[in-house]
């Protein structure tokens, strides 16, 4: 299994799928902070938290609750589960 997190925000535009340690997580794409991207944000595979690569907000991925940063607000978790082996995150954004 990797530990590399792939990170791909689907078609809407407004959530962000995060696949790593085998699990994935539908999360919203912007950070409540300042709109901060995700996408480009930095997933930590052991303690599942996601760091918003503008003002280094820090997530648990599996609550949406802030950890560290200058946010208190929480990420929406859309859904939270085993990745599924056989849809290749690197074949495209799908909608869930
Ligand atoms: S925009 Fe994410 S911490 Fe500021």
């Amino acid at each position: 299994m990797s530990e590399e997190a792939v990170l791909r925000e689907l078609a809407d535009g407004e959530r962000l799928r995060v696949r790593v340690a085998g699990r994935e997580f539908v999360i919203d794409a912007a950070c409540p902070h300042r709109k901060g991207r995700l996408v480009h944000g930095h997933v930590n595979a052991r303690t599942l938290r996601i760091v918003c690569p503008l003002h280094r907000s820090s997530f648990d991925l599996t609550t949406g609750c802030p950890i560290a940063g200058p946010t208190t607000e929480a990420l929406t978790v859309y859904s939270d589960g085993p990745a599924n082996a056989e849809d290749d995150p690197r074949k495209g954004p799908t909608e869930r």
